[in-house]
């Protein structure tokens, strides 16, 4: 192999972070060389109760898996369609919210592209915007994590894009539907997305087809159980959505992700009684980790916590959890420092949580 094959590969690509994945579960079963069953995995916001049994069942039952799927993904259109009350001709699907993100950065960013985010926030954002030659923009957040609506208004100056999580990972903050319309007002590509919106916060949807500069993205990973599967869509106005269709890869919703959207949508009742479950608990959870001296949890929207960790070492109570088969979100970046991110998950998730938290405690003298 020639010694300068990567160099001709652009050096904007070269130079790119990467996007810092969380560990599959047997990835870290291996490590720590316990079974599976042994782990909590609180680290990727994922849904603990999993997809819907109606899921499983029509995954086993389907019979076209060797024919491609519908390039203009017309069923499962129709379907988010009335699940929103809106026109299908806004929707676009894809393999989870990420692959939206990838079609939007298509469409909207080339070299030098202002792409505007507010750390904290979820590293997609920045990851897409160096993977298309933009410039990444980071606008930090208020300490109370509240977004700096006048600096990402001075930031977009009309051609720029905004990536906003709401609620936002990983502080579980909405945006407030004021600060949607300062921002809109702006004339920059505003990008809502509302991974989280099912546990909590206002839903934005609606407004898309009143605005041209609106688009929300939306997940089937969280509520719905699906991670795994990969199926997410973005809410476009229609000439946007049918330019989204027109760049994305013809297939790129896959037949089994298809099969249980469908389901999904088919067993809204179900999985909103789990999404309960999961607020609940995020409830429960949050009143006890603010009964610890030593943490400090902030509110949150989503099916997370976002904490604190004063007079110790965050490392080092992520590194403690580790060992005990918990896996949780260690933050150490400019805009968040000694914190821990906990995916809510069953009450015995919980209680090990907990558990383990206590007896950490205890050895530090608390
Ligand atoms: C804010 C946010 N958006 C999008 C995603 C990714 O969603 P998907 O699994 O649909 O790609 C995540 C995943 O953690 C997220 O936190």
């Amino acid at each position: 192999m020639s010694d300068d094959i990567l160099g001709r590969v652009p050096a904007y690509l070269r130079q790119m972070p990467g996007y810092e994945p969380i560990e599959p579960i047997d990835v870290l079963a291996r490590e720590l060389g316990i079974p599976e069953e042994q782990i909590a995995k609180l680290d990727g916001n994922e849904n603990p109760y999993g997809p819907s049994p109606k899921v499983m069942e029509a995954l086993c039952g389907f019979r076209y898996y060797h024919i491609y799927s519908d390039p203009d993904q017309r069923q499962v259109r129709e379907a988010i369609g009335k699940h929103l009350g809106l026109s299908p001709a806004h929707i676009v699907a894809g393999s989870g919210a990420d692959e939206l993100l990838d079609i939007i950065g298509r469409m909207f960013i080339a070299s030098g592209t202002a792409v505007i985010a507010s750390p904290p926030t979820f590293g997609m954002y920045a990851f897409i915007a160096h993977l298309y030659g933009g410039v990444f923009t980071p606008v930090s957040r208020q300490e109370d994590f509240s977004l700096d609506a006048a600096a990402i208004k001075s930031a977009a100056s009309g051609d720029g894009l905004v990536f906003l999580a709401s609620p936002n990972n990983p502080t579980g903050n909405p945006v407030s539907r004021g600060e949607l319309d300062r921002l809109l007002a702006t004339g920059a590509v505003i990008v809502i997305d509302e991974a989280y919106v099912e546990f909590g916060g206002e839903s934005f949807v609606s407004l898309v087809p009143q605005y041209d500069n609106l688009i929300v993205l939306r997940t089937f990973s969280k509520w719905a159980g699906l991670a795994g599967l990969r199926a997410g869509y973005g809410v476009f106005p229609a000439p946007l959505a049918d330019l989204a269709r027109k760049i994305k890869m013809p297939y790129n919703l896959n037949q089994a992700a298809q099969v249980a959207v469908l389901a999904s949508l088919d067993d809204v009742a179900t999985l909103q009684q789990r999404v309960d479950l999961i607020v609940a608990e995020r409830q429960r959870l949050f009143e006890r980790l603010a009964a610890v001296p030593w943490l400090r949890p902030w509110p949150s929207q989503g099916n997370f916590l976002l904490c604190e960790v004063r007079e110790v070492e965050a490392k080092a109570v992520w590194q403690r959890l580790r060992e005990r088969g918990i896996f949780v979100r260690y933050f150490e970046t400019p805009q968040l420092s000694h914190c821990l991110r906990f995916t809510v998950g069953k009450p015995e998730h919980s209680h090990r949580l907990l558990t383990a938290l206590a007896e950490i405690g205890a050895s530090i003298g608390r």
